[in-house]
């Protein structure tokens, strides 16, 4: 008879908890599908700015956010996507791979590489690019990894002022809001900016994964500390609540009501116009119809590593034979384009016989996902991607990082590789194919 009670009782419990989780689902999703197209309501540009900054992304934002500090500059921030409001495949960052070749993503592709890129179709190389406020950073993996202090040195050292490590360090600090435990108090971080920076260790592979690096004689390390050198769990530019924090959230949500910055979405930059050799305005597509601006001060492009190119040469800047080809006049003959880096990385698949990894249904299950929703837990707060069933694995992989220094110089010969691993839970019924991103 106890048995039988139990039995009843778990039954009202297990309906309980499954009507609630409908109403609950119900209510996400209601609030998901019902936001608006999010046009930014302007009511109208102003003919001049001091400042017009191109591409409200990753940098962008950041940059039209500290202008805008000093109420006696104006500002301009032109971007080609739209506002993301209320998203929540954009505050899950377990929903990543639904954002990648979605409307937000520019989805460029490379040219077919003759040396590389062997195991992808057309040896063709994707490269996710975010076409939103808030740049890549609404559609990244949210590494919160600086670039080697090799690398700045190596720009200061070529000639570029103010770029050595020291001297940019003071920024990373003024923007970071770090609440990791073992690393907040290091003079390499700190508290209190925009930026949120936290840690995820969702699963115990995470700790497998520093041990097996401990055991190759490698040092477990802050990634973003004195050296880059060796194993360390990553940081993550995620809110407390596991939400992501992208660099609108951070930077430029909250400046938006200042009455010296204007946000202009779908608005696509096609020129930056020129008086002599000094910039004068933008020319931009909104809406189907041509608009210009004239700046006071400064043309800033943060575009990105494809578009500000891109737009430089459509603006006569660039390496004049091309630019004549193309039947652009040349204003200035410069290697633009030229000197393009990107990380090789290449991914593993290894399975383990074991519970400490997750197969997508139990990643995407009714209780996992209230974990999520309800307190911030579970695999939905670490960058995932799911393939075919194989899962898990790439809940991990990006939660640990190991690097190596191949030579110890100044020289452009430091290299890094990615290496990804893809943990399963048991071997994979499906073949699983290789992506690059
Ligand atoms: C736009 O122009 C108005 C009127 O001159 C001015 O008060 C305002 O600050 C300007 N806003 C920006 C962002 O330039
Ligand atoms: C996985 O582990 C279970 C129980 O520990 C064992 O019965 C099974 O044979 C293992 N499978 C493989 C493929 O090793």
């Amino acid at each position: 008879m106890e048995d039988l009670g139990d039995n009843k009782k778990n039954r009202w419990a297990m309906a309980t908890f499954i009507t609630v989780t409908v109403v609950i689902v119900a209510i996400v999703l209601a609030v998901f599908y019902s936001r608006q197209s999010n046009e930014y309501k302007l009511e109208s540009l102003n003919k001049s700015y001091d400042y017009i900054i191109v591409g409200g992304g990753s940098a962008g934002s950041v940059l039209a956010s500290r202008l805008s500090e000093s109420p006696g500059v104006t500002v301009l921030l032109l971007e080609a996507g739209d506002i993301e409001e209320n998203n929540f495949l954009v505050t899950t960052p377990g929903a990543v791979h639904l954002l990648q070749h979605s409307e937000l993503d520019w989805e460029y592709y490379t040219v077919p590489q003759k040396t590389s890129q062997f195991g992808i179709y057309d040896q063709k190389s994707f490269w996710p690019r975010g076409r939103v406020v808030g740049g890549t950073s609404i559609l990244n993996y949210l590494v919160y990894n600086r670039g080697s202090r090799h690398d700045f040195d190596g720009w200061a050292h070529n000639g570029c002022e103010g770029w050595s490590y020291q001297e940019v360090l003071p920024y990373f600090l003024k923007s970071e809001d770090n609440i990791i435990p073992e690393v907040m108090d290091s003079k390499y971080h700190s508290k209190g900016g925009p930026l949120k920076v936290t840690e995820s260790r969702a699963m115990t592979l995470v700790d497998t994964f520093l041990d097996a690096g401990k055991e190759m004689g490698e040092h477990i390390i802050d990634c973003n500390g004195y050296s880059q050198d060796g194993f360390c769990p990553l940081q993550s530019t995620k809110s407390e609540k596991g939400t992501r924090w992208s660099t609108y959230d951070a930077f430029l949500k909250p400046a938006l009501g200042r009455d010296n910055l204007h946000l202009s979405v779908n608005s696509l930059a096609t020129k930056v116009i020129f008086e002599e050799r000094r910039a004068v305005g933008v020319e931009f597509i909104k809406n189907g119809r041509k608009k210009f601006v004239t700046v006071d001060n400064e043309v800033i492009l943060s575009a990105g590593a494809v578009e500000t190119p891109h737009l430089l040469m459509l603006s006569g800047i660039g390496p004049k034979e091309h630019l004549t080809d193309m039947d652009i006049m040349t204003i200035s003959d410069l290697p633009v384009g030229e000197n393009l880096q990107d990380h090789m990385m290449s991914i593993v698949y290894n399975c383990i016989n074991g519970t400490q990894s997750m197969t997508e249904k139990q990643a995407s299950s009714i209780s996992n996902t209230m974990r999520y929703l309800l307190f911030g837990t579970g695999s939905h707060v670490t960058r995932s991607r799911y393939i075919h069933q194989v899962t898990a694995a790439s809940l991990h992989l990006l939660q640990v990082s190991a690097f190596q220094t191949f030579t110890e110089s100044f020289s452009q010969d430091d290299a890094q590789m990615d290496m990804v691993q893809h943990v399963c839970q048991s071997s994979p019924s499906i073949p699983v194919l290789g992506f690059g991103t």
